[in-house]
């Protein structure tokens, strides 16, 4: 939403009338080394006060924003790595939350991030999803897209942002475009536009872009149909995983995108994907592609490449497709139809995925990389055995043997809780004490 940018520091001249009843938000956008993007939307135009609380003893600094009933606030001038807590002052209503830059690009630090999409249709479905992925501690969430059924239907992105509100307060969310988010014949994008800021340099802002979070580069594609015909986004995706691979500083790249291009469910694989883009996937490298439109956990491999869908954030359950085609049928090693959310670990070379329930059992925990860069087996660790076409053995994995290494980010205290720079925290690795489950607030 670049053309309603509202500068920090610009101080209303005159008060509006009242129009101080937060409509969404705020939420949290792009996560750079200094800076995270605060967005909200208000009932009509009305002044907000910003204040980002940094560490202990230091004094909180106070942003005034004009008057806008669509803030899109660059919070800069942050330290890399480190959470801060912050309020918005909206009349007299306050929101609190608390966000994480990201750290340097390349930094060799430990980091989770949780994927879930299909959000649409069944506001309590995603309402318990969202609540399971509250006890997280995530550095940041993917979205594999669908966020609503009818991008046009204002309504329907209300119900979203009051679904997700309080875990979006917490968290920067990068999202997917999803088919079901376009809107008109014209399959526009105006209204998912219009709601989040994504880093710039892809070929279409917001719907393709890419960004670096310490030691992996994520990739966010346009899967939509009318869109990956484009030679543009092919050329770019190449040049952005080109680049990903000559970096000596990025571990591990990963690909975002809706469609799948392997699925044994209703839609099934996307065959224009496979000849466009895995091939791209393959000679590059990427460590896993995360999609969703087919409303269920599927795990598939191809080519040295490993595919997820997770499509179970709130939309109606899809079944195995009546006719699934023997591409599909060859590479997706596991299928369940179950609400879930994905909990990706990485921690040097080894990258460690879970898929959980929104019951909050263990679907599997599948890991790789422990030894090097070079492509390693699957094996898998959680949750009933995979399908027997997973070549690899079982390994002692445990499921948590990543997290056991990472630290929380955030505060367990609530608001009140002194501010750790994530620098601090440091040694990750070394800290014992995991406490994965955030007081709410
Ligand atoms: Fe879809």
């Amino acid at each position: 939403m670049r053309g309603a940018l509202i500068l920090a520091g610009v101080l209303a001249a005159v008060p509006l009338a009242r129009a101080d009843r937060f409509v969404n938000g705020p939420y949290l956008q792009n996560a750079t080394p200094a800076s995270v993007t605060l967005m909200w939307e208000s009932d009509g135009a009305a002044p907000a006060t910003i204040t980002i609380h940094g560490a202990a003893g230091a004094p909180p600094r106070v942003i005034e924003v004009a008057a806008t009933a669509h803030a899109e606030v660059v919070v800069d001038g942050l330290a890399a790595g480190a959470r801060y807590r912050y309020e918005v002052k909206l009349g007299d209503r306050v929101a609190k939350g608390e966000l994480t830059t990201a750290p340097p690009p390349g930094a060799p630090v430990p980091l989770t991030f949780v994927v879930y999409g299909d959000t649409r249709s069944s506001s309590d479905a995603h309402r318990q999803l969202v609540e399971r992925i509250r006890a997280e501690v995530p550095d940041f969430l993917l979205g594999t897209g669908d966020l609503v059924d009818d991008g046009a239907i204002k309504g329907q992105w209300q119900t979203f942002f009051d679904v997700e509100g309080p875990l979006l307060a917490d968290n920067v969310f990068y999202p997917a475009l999803g088919n079901h988010d376009r809107q008109g014949r014209a399959r526009s994008a105006e209204a998912y536009r219009a709601r989040f800021a994504l880093p710039e340099g892809g070929t279409d802002p917001e719907r393709v872009y890419a960004f670096t979070y310490g030691p992996a580069r994520f990739v966010v594609l346009d899967s939509n149909s009318a869109s990956f015909a484009l030679t543009d986004q092919t050329a770019w995706l190449e040049r952005e995983l080109a680049a990903a691979r000559q970096d000596k500083a990025i571990r591990h790249v990963f690909v975002v995108m809706h469609h799948p291009p392997y699925s044994i469910s209703i839609h099934g694989g996307q065959r224009d994907l496979r000849e466009r883009w895995t091939p791209l996937f393959e000679k590059y490298g990427v460590a896993a592609v995360f999609s969703g439109h087919d409303h269920c956990y599927e795990r598939a491999e191809a080519n040295g490449v490993r595919y997820f869908v997770s499509g179970g954030g709130g939309a109606p359950l899809y079944a195995r497709g009546k006719r699934i085609a023997a591409i599909d049928r060859d590479a997706v090693k596991r299928y369940e139809r179950v609400s879930h959310y994905l909990r990706v670990h990485v921690i040097g070379a080894r990258i460690e995925v879970t898929a959980v329930r929104v019951d909050g059992t263990p679907i599997e925990t599948i890991a790789w990389g422990d030894d090097d860069d070079a492509p390693a087996p699957l094996v898998a660790a959680a949750g009933a055995p995979p399908a027997a076409a997973v070549a690899a053995p079982p390994a002692a994995v445990a499921a948590g043997d990543v997290a056991a290494a990472i630290a929380p980010r955030r505060s367990s205290g609530g608001a009140g809780a002194p501010i750790v720079p994530v620098a601090a925290v440091g040694g990750l690795v070394a800290v014992a004490a995991l406490v994965l489950v955030r007081k709410r607030k």
